[in-house]
């Protein structure tokens, strides 16, 4: 290892046997761990090999959630025997945590160090993309704090990913294994950043894409999507219908439906959050997370990652609280929690909160199990708390979110306001998607002041208008 400065270029050269990456110094002894951003930049040269370790952990078989049959890790996403939803099963009794730690801190920057813990035998995957998501910023968030009478508050700003929301992840995942299945076809049925996040990595990996969303999404969505080139197609529908059909066109269509049939490997792209919050606290937990449910994929995920960083030794201690945050207009996980539910009602969404419209979640019940176990909850925000959480996190951290984000902190709040968060907790909340994508749901807050390019306008329309605001109050 010599030191030496950062190259130009960090991303992996396709097909070489092995991959020059940079790796961050372990600093994890400094405060907030050792990717922090503003963090002195010492960079050293690492080899990491691509391909199987002898020793490392594998990926053994996708198994039924519900009842434990196991099936291979192909193209499929429900049990032949009870229909229950299949997962990545993996065996991780060949490497150790500290070589696993070690692994990690040698790795990509972004969510292919955590490879030992994706479903590849070849790790990183040979199949993966340059445009790796992930290493997205973890800040803290002492204003917000404040504010809301909290001790600790981080927010873990996921819309800095490659098409701007935390579905980078899930996407990058789920098309790397679409390739390595052997599949030149990709498509999704989207709420809208999924569509951005399949077009794009489709784009990147040379894969025909198909992404079906509901027609009315945000004009911002439909344009981040169409300009990848992708055929994108308007249901006129709700996403449930949307999903719909897509399940439909999947039993007849040879192409990989990243949230269908290769939804297991999807569900595991949403573990690297975890990790990364993890290894951003400095191989810490939270004590409570605050994250957004549309299908609750992404909630139980979270859940699903940092228990098996737990088992396997990585991070010490126990699950946190977890708090799940819905639009009043689609709230059937909530909905569900208030009324002691095991499973969902299904809704027809109307709410501002697009993203988050999914009226009957395939999670849903996951995602109660998940809040309840661990001293959690589920609440829902209407749409003017949507709006005033978005300009909350603006105002107070300078970080613009999309609704789905409006929805995380007015929940945040709500959950503070009640006294739900006691002072010495460390609280993560997750801002999953960009301001920019919905600006319909700031437009009306704000008017534009315009003046004539004079010295004397300014002072007389706009220092004038303050001081009279000023005296009024
Ligand atoms: C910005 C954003 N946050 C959160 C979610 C929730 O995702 P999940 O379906 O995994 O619950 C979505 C889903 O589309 C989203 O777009
Ligand atoms: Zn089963």
């Amino acid at each position: 290892m010599k030191p030496r400065q950062p190259p130009k270029a960090r991303a992996p050269r396709e097909g070489a046997n092995s991959t020059r990456y940079e790796s961050l110094e372990d600093v994890s002894g400094s405060p907030g761990g050792p990717l922090l951003a503003n963090q002195a930049e010492v960079f050293f040269e690492v080899e990491m090999e691509t391909g199987t370790k002898p020793g490392a952990s594998a990926p053994s078989e996708l198994r039924c959630k519900e009842c434990g049959s196991v099936y291979p890790l192909d193209a499929r996403y429900a049990c032949e025997e009870c229909f229950g939803p299949l997962e990545v099963a993996y065996d991780h009794s060949g490497l150790d945590p500290a070589e696993s730690r070690r692994r990690i801190q040698a790795g990509s920057h972004g969510i292919w160090r955590y490879a030992d813990f994706l479903p590849f035998a070849e790790r990183p995957p040979a199949t993966r993309t340059a445009l790796e998501p992930g290493l997205t910023p973890l800040v803290r968030a002492d204003r917000l704090a404040d504010r809301l009478d909290i001790g600790e508050l981080w927010i873990k700003n996921d819309a800095a990913n490659p098409t701007h929301s935390f579905k980078d992840r899930v996407v990058a995942v789920a098309i790397a294994k679409a390739r390595e299945l052997g599949f030149d076809t990709v498509a999704c049925a989207s709420t809208g950043n999924l569509a951005n996040a399949v077009a794009a990595h489709a784009a990147a990996a040379g894969l025909r894409s198909y992404v079906f969303v509901p027609a009315d999404l945000e004009e911002q969505k439909l344009l981040g999507t169409a300009v990848y080139g992708t055929t994108l197609v308007g249901v006129r529908g709700s996403y449930d219908d949307v999903n719909r059909l897509c399940t439909e066109l999947c039993e007849s269509r040879p192409w990989a439906f990243v949230n269908v049939n290769l939804r297991p490997y999807y569900a595991e792209g949403s573990k690297t959050l975890a990790f990364e919050t993890i290894e951003q606290l400095g191989w810490k937990l939270p004590d409570r997370i605050v994250c957004p449910i549309a299908s609750g994929s992404l909630f139980t995920r979270l859940g699903r990652g940092i228990r098996d960083w737990l088992d396997f030794g990585l991070v010490e201690g126990e699950l946190p609280a977890f708090n799940g945050a819905q639009a009043a207009g689609c709230s059937p996980v909530a909905e569900a929690f208030a009324n002691g539910w095991d499973a969902c009602q299904p809704q027809r969404p109307a709410t501002i909160a697009k993203s988050l419209a999914i009226g009957n979640p395939a999670d849903g019940p996951y995602a109660l199990e998940l809040a309840r176990a661990t001293g959690g909850a589920i609440d829902s925000v209407d749409d003017d708390e949507i709006r005033a959480g978005i300009r909350l996190l603006a105002e107070t951290t300078g970080i613009f979110t999309e609704t789905a984000g409006g929805v995380t902190i007015a929940v945040l709040a709500k959950l503070a306001e009640r006294g739900g968060i006691d002072r010495s907790e460390r609280v993560v909340a997750y801002i999953t998607g960009e301001g920019l994508k919905t600006l319909d749901a700031v437009r009306d807050d704000f008017a534009l002041q315009t003046i004539a390019p004079t010295a004397d306008a300014f002072a007389a329309e706009v220092e004038g208008r303050d001081l009279a605001a000023a005296t009024a109050r």
